[in-house]
């Protein structure tokens, strides 16, 4: 019995021809400013042993119930990556990658895996572009990720990018706070939601950013006034070197992010297209990451920009340069010179394609029209002279060129149809 037509599993998607051209140029785009300012790139496999990702915090969306996590057949507890970073960190570790004595700065792109909600800009399947920096506790260090995040957004031609920063602060000061806020909110704990009272405890820094108990989260204490010196002067550094290098930043006293990890800064990038739930990059510090994947502890900080959004963000797709498409189309008998000659073209590097159907020369250049500018016609009294018919399928002009000049006449067409 036929059986229905199988669909994408919910949440995810195929990308089809132009985004899929979009797709492969931001992957271009990312990873060229990502290499100018230094970065390497890493590419870490999609299945990782589920207890690299245990350490994004237990009291996590993406570790409660966002995470792709099975048992193969050998019995290995596997998680389909969630995000970059704990895999980076997985990897600098495992590689030794910590014995080089400058900070070491790794780049990847790649789809991620979260089973969320469908809805506008949330995916089952995303694709991430990040940047980790390791190495360095230095203010320069969080303003470099920052920097090099906020140039690949304009390089994409998406201005007005609206970012968001904050300092969540380190092992000496954030105990404090996090108990102050545990107080304030069990004072108010019958007026807050499911979620909230369940967070209360373990992870009270994300009733900060509860969509739903907006009211109460006003009043709530400020981490400024729990910062230690270094958090502060640290936090002021970065968003002076922002400032400084043109950028606009605010600070978000709500602001914590939905990871453990972190220590000090924390940072958002929106934008108004978007609509403000989601956005289109976020990062920040995060120094105990490594010790506590049972490595050393090593200071590290970075981002990861959902590419769909960036693309979804763009006022208009970014256009694709016309190249010259060329198609070999043949006589009745010349199917196979035709094709040899296809093969030859595309070995010199150009854009060719052939019939595959035997069809008739007719059928063949309405098809030529649809997809090359120009055709090369094979066979016939042409061909037996050495020569071949290049017809412009958008002039509707043709020439008779012989076999041996053929490349440089096809080269001379493609320069004067780019200049
Ligand atoms: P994140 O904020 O969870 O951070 O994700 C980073 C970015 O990925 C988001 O800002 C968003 O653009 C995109 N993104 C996340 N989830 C989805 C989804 N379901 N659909 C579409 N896009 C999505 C991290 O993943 C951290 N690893 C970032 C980081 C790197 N922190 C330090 N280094």
């Amino acid at each position: 019995m036929a059986g229905e037509a199988f669909q994408t599993a919910r949440g995810t998607r195929d990308v089809l021809w132009p985004d899929s051209w979009q797709m492969e140029q931001m992957r271009e785009l990312t990873l060229s400013w990502a290499r100018r300012y230094g970065y390497e790139l890493i590419e870490t496999p999609i299945l990782e042993k589920s207890g690299v990702f245990l350490r994004l915090g237990e009291a996590t969306d993406i570790v409660q119930h966002e995470r792709y996590r099975f048992v193969d057949c050998s019995g290995d507890d596997l998680t389909l990556r969630p995000e970059g970073t704990a895999a980076v960190a997985r990897a600098f570790l495992q590689h030794g990658l910590g014995d080089r004595e400058e900070p070491v700065r790794l780049c990847y792109f790649g789809p991620m895996f979260r089973r969320e909600r469908p809805e506008a800009g949330r995916f089952r399947q995303h694709t991430q572009f990040g940047a980790e920096l390791y190495g360095s506790h230095s203010p320069l260090a969080d303003a470099e990720v920052i920097l090099l995040a906020l140039s690949v957004v304009d390089a994409a031609g998406l201005t007005q990018p609206e970012a968001r920063i904050n300092s969540i602060g380190c092992a000496d000061c954030r105990p404090q706070y996090r108990q102050a806020l545990i107080e304030y909110f069990s004072e108010r704990e019958a007026q807050l939601c499911d979620d909230c009272q369940a967070r209360l405890h373990q992870n009270p820094l994300r009733l900060l950013d509860c969509k739903v108990d907006v009211a109460i989260r006003e009043s709530a204490p400020d981490v400024e006034s729990f910062w230690c010196n270094a958090c502060r002067d640290h936090i002021h550094a970065v968003m002076a070197l922002i400032e400084e290098a043109g950028r606009r930043v605010v600070r978000d006293r709500h602001l914590v992010r939905g990871l453990d990890y972190y220590t000090r800064t924390v940072f958002e990038v929106g934008h108004p297209r978007l609509g403000s739930q989601v956005a289109l990059f976020g990062g920040g510090r995060y120094d105990g990451l490594t010790a506590s994947l049972n490595g050393p502890a090593v200071p590290a900080v970075g981002f990861g920009m959902g590419i769909e959004r960036l693309l979804s963000a763009l006022p208009q797709p970014m256009t694709r340069p016309v190249t010259l498409r060329i198609y070999v189309a043949h006589l009745p008998g010349a199917e196979r010179d035709g094709y040899r000659l296809a093969q030859r073209l595309r070995a010199e590097g150009l854009e060719t394609d052939t019939d595959l159907l035997d069809r008739s020369l007719k059928a063949q250049l309405k098809d030529a029209g649809r997809r090359a500018r120009l055709a090369v016609i094979v066979g016939g009294r042409e061909w037996e002279q050495g020569a071949v018919v290049v017809r412009d399928l958008s002039r509707g002009e043709q020439a008779t060129v012989g076999t041996h000049e053929l490349l440089s006449y096809l080269r001379t067409k493609i320069q004067e149809d780019r200049g």
